[in-house]
């Protein structure tokens, strides 16, 4: 176990708080930091407010060397390692909004104890350089800087986290990133130490390749229906090929989350402000867009029109096993749905209480996706969710008006939805 150092996170968002309890399993003693006070209170009351598998269990047993406050000031003056792990949503035009990020280097004036701050949350190239002249401008000219960028998924970022291909650590001194790498004692991946900068690009890089393939994988379906084939069998043979890799290839909606369509857009618009026009990228935003349409237009064709039929929309959370909306496929496409006069009727295990936002104020929940279908003209998969598989399709395809479905994520299978009674429709497979 490493030696427990005292560690600072700043933001109890999915990152912060799977990063502070983490560092407490390993031996550290962390204090959580945020703004929010009723996050924190309920933290303090051993209520966790997001899920991610593993993370109530964590907190639950290393309560002992963990502590929750908005007292940021008083964490920075007790902490020896600080953590960023604040949020860095886009901006109107494609940047990343660093307001967060500057309030926690604020709060750092002072920090007697401090050897190291740390920036896990995603950030344009530069950044590093810029809170390093923001230290130095603050006295704080001994702490060193770090970037230690996170490769973690959400519903499975625990596992991520202790059992990571790479740790990432960049900073400008050997100390600094032998710190961060003496933090990490105990995970079980590699280290791999470089610059700040070239941190910094590893993390939007490594997500921007991501979203490569899915696009890729979604125009190769899309392709496959127009020319025919099997697309999922072709992409299964294409990963097959270790040089490519089997992962990320699955077509669907396209991506969404926190993460790739803020990334992506970070990367192209940090690299149009440099003056270079990241051609592949524009391509894969674009190309995503795009894919997230094909699902009303497919509808529209298939019922002879939208206006006036009611649509079950099966899934809302932008993937399963987690209960994050953010830039979820499912809000573009119950948009256009709406738009087009349609009635929308949803279901989610676990998507929070949506019902005062846009669009789906406008639509109603169920608590089964058998009910969901009640009367339906069309259901649509948005997610994945492993339920999917126990439903009683043939009863699903009997409640509803019309037994039309299109399996957005290709989750179900086609034969046996055809035996049910479904007229089906997936992404790019022979069905
Ligand atoms: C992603 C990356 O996978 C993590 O490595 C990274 O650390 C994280 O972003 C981040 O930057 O914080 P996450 O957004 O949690 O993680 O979700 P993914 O599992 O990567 O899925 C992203 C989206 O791509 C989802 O909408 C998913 O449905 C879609 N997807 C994924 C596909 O459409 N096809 C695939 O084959 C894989």
């Amino acid at each position: 176990m490493a030696q427990g150092r005292r560690i600072a996170i700043y933001g109890a968002g999915y990152i912060g708080l799977v990063t502070g309890a983490c560092f407490a399993s390993l031996g550290h003693h962390v204090t959580v930091v945020d703004i929010q006070q009723e996050r924190i209170d309920m933290l303090n009351a051993g209520r966790v407010p997001i899920y991610e598998p593993g993370l109530a269990e964590l907190l639950r047993d290393h309560g002992d060397r963990l502590t929750f406050t908005v007292d940021g000031r008083t964490a920075a003056a007790r902490a020896e390692v600080v953590y960023v792990c604040v949020d860095t949503p886009p901006t109107v035009s494609g940047d990343a909004d660093l307001s967060r990020v500057w309030n926690v280097v604020r709060v750092l004036e002072g920090a007697e104890r401090l050897q190291a701050v740390v920036t896990k949350s995603t950030v344009p190239v530069g950044t590093g350089a810029r809170i390093r002249a923001a230290l130095d401008g603050m006295g704080l000219v001994a702490v060193g800087y770090g970037s230690n960028p996170e490769f973690t998924a959400e519903g499975r970022a625990v596992g991520d986290f202790m059992n990571p291909d790479r740790v990432v650590v960049g900073a400008a001194d050997d100390a600094t990133a032998r710190l961060i790498a003496e933090i990490h004692q105990g995970v079980n991946g590699p280290v791999v130490v470089m610059d700040v900068e070239s941190a910094e690009l590893t993390k939007l890089a490594a997500n921007a390749l991501l979203a490569t393939k899915i696009s890729f994988a979604n125009e190769i379906a899309n392709l496959a229906e127009a020319v025919g084939g099997d697309a999922a069998s072709v992409l299964q043979a294409v990963g097959m090929d270790h040089r490519l890799g089997a992962h990320f290839l699955n077509p669907g909606l396209g991506y969404g989350g926190s993460c790739f369509p803020k990334d992506t857009t970070a990367l192209k618009t940090l690299a149009g402000s440099a003056g270079y026009h990241f051609q592949l990228l524009a391509a894969v935003i674009e190309v995503n867009s795009l894919q997230q349409r094909r699902p009303v237009i497919r509808l529209k064709e298939a019922l002879d029109g939208l206006s006036g039929r009611t649509v079950a929309v099966l899934g809302m959370t932008f993937k399963p096993g987690t209960d994050d909306m953010r830039e979820a496929p499912s809000r573009v496409i119950v948009g256009r749905l709406l738009a087009e006069g349609a009635t929308v009727r949803c279901w989610d295990p676990l998507a929070p209480d949506v019902s005062g936002a846009e669009p789906w104020s406008a639509t109603t929940r169920h608590h089964s996706p058998i009910e969901a279908l009640q009367g339906a003209d069309a259901a649509l998969v948005a997610t994945e969710w492993p339920a999917l598989q126990q439903v009683p399709w043939q009863e699903a395809a009997a409640a509803m008006a019309r037994p039309l479905l299109f399996d957005g994520r290709n989750a179900l299978d086609p034969a046996e939805m055809t035996a049910a009674g479904f007229t089906y429709l997936s992404v790019g497979r022979a069905d």
